[in-house]
């Protein structure tokens, strides 16, 4: 089978889970705190706070924004139809709004144009976020979409959970805004299994993200000093520990060892394996060239670190992606769907669908259309010949 995402646990892998093991700790310790440091300074951010996941780096973020004040319940969030469904359901489980906007057909991200439109129609004082998703590894116009925000007062949350290391003049996704999410899940450009992250500049928005993803336990200090005997919380009053005292309401979104020491090393071999999936997008480009009449390829920039090699049908009475998604399974070639336009397609916000229904028609055909078959590090030359015989035999 030719997987969308693979992952090998190799002789360094099962050095660093044994050094966890010997380590005599598996929750949260010395190897998320190292992971934190090294991702911030990666990304080129202040602060990094691992979490259980990048739907609860997401949950966590927003929240934040709301206990700080910086957005109200409520709210609405203008984001994307077409991502993975955690960014949605992140928006709705905090109690704020989403609103969409279309998306651009080539990069799968919401445009400033869309954006402007919307709120020029709209009244900006009831929205308070621009959440742009950097969908497969393409980067949202930040520039633009930032100028917009400054000038209907909103601030943006990026969501670059797809895409680590995508690059805008030189400057990573995720440095563009007040905050940003980022996921580790196995079949992202880089991973571990399951572990988030938020990324941020500002140091009240890091401690509560701390506390939150601690039940909002008091504690929300970047390194802890208990063991020196020094606990800038303490006392909280003469007989309380910060620890069990909890000021917010949170979750329990804490991260575990494993994943980080297995994250420090993902750090370690990032420009190789982006690298890596790169060059395979441009070979399996180079393979389907011949198809650009049936498919809509992925477009290439040396800027981009790919989530994956996405596709997008456009000769739909040639082939429809059912039919091209059975047969690749059928030849051994893993595909997903490209997520589906959430407010039509997807069931759980079947309660928008009157009020999307014919209103993001790019998102709809992406949603209906497009689907993605994997660009990872361990593709071999094999692999990308034999993507694209595949193709030939089926398209012919
Ligand atoms: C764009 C986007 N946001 C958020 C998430 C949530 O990340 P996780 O699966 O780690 O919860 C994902 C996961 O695929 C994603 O693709």
């Amino acid at each position: 089978m030719i997987t969308v995402g693979d992952f090998r646990i190799g002789a360094e892998e099962k050095e660093v889970i044994n050094e966890v093991i010997k380590s005599g700790r598996i929750s949260e310790g010395k190897y998320v705190k190292k992971f934190e440091l090294e991702f911030a300074k990666k990304v080129g951010v202040k602060y990094c706070v691992a979490l259980s996941s990048g739907t609860s780096a997401l949950i966590a973020g927003l929240l934040s924004l709301i206990y700080s004040g910086k957005i109200k319940k409520g709210s609405k969030v203008i984001t994307t139809p077409v991502t993975y469904i955690a960014t949605s359901n992140a928006i709705m489980l905090c109690g704020l709004e989403p609103v969409y906007v279309d998306i651009d057909s080539k990069t799968f991200c919401i445009t400033p144009e869309n954006i402007e439109k919307l709120l020029k129609i709209s009244d900006p004082e009831e929205y308070s976020l621009i959440l742009p998703v950097h969908l497969m590894g393409y980067p949202c116009d930040m520039e633009e979409i930032v100028k917009i925000a400054q000038k209907y007062n909103l601030l943006v949350f990026e969501d670059a959970a797809q895409a680590h290391n995508t690059k805008i003049k030189g400057k990573n996704v995720g440095t563009f805004s007040i905050m940003a999410d980022y996921s580790f899940y196995i079949a992202h450009n880089i991973q571990v299994g399951e572990m988030g992250a938020i990324v941020t500049d500002d140091k009240e928005l890091a401690g509560l993200v701390r506390q939150i993803k601690a039940n909002g336990r008091m504690c929300d200090c970047l390194e802890c000093t208990r063991n020196q005997n020094k606990c800038p919380k303490e006392p909280v009053d003469d007989d309380n520990d910060p620890r069990f005292t909890h000021n917010i309401i949170g979750y329990n979104f804490k991260t575990m060892e494993f994943q980080a020491a297995l994250g420090i090393l993902q750090i370690s071999k990032i420009e190789e394996i982006i690298k890596k999936r790169r060059e395979n997008v441009k070979k399996l480009n180079e393979k389907l060239k011949n198809f650009e009449n049936i498919l809509q390829l992925p477009y290439y920039d040396e800027n981009i670190s790919y989530l994956a090699y996405p596709l997008v049908i456009k000769d739909t009475l040639k082939i429809s992606r059912l039919k091209l998604r059975k047969e690749l399974a059928n030849n051994g070639i893993e595909s997903r769907p490209l997520f589906g336009c959430i407010p039509t397609q997807q069931p759980a916000y079947s309660f928008l669908k009157d009020k999307y229904t014919g209103k993001l028609p790019v998102a709809e055909n992406i949603g209906k259309n497009g689907f993605y078959i994997g660009c990872h590090q361990y593709l071999t030359e094999n692999d990308i010949d034999y993507i694209g015989e595949i193709f030939k035999k089926i398209l012919k």
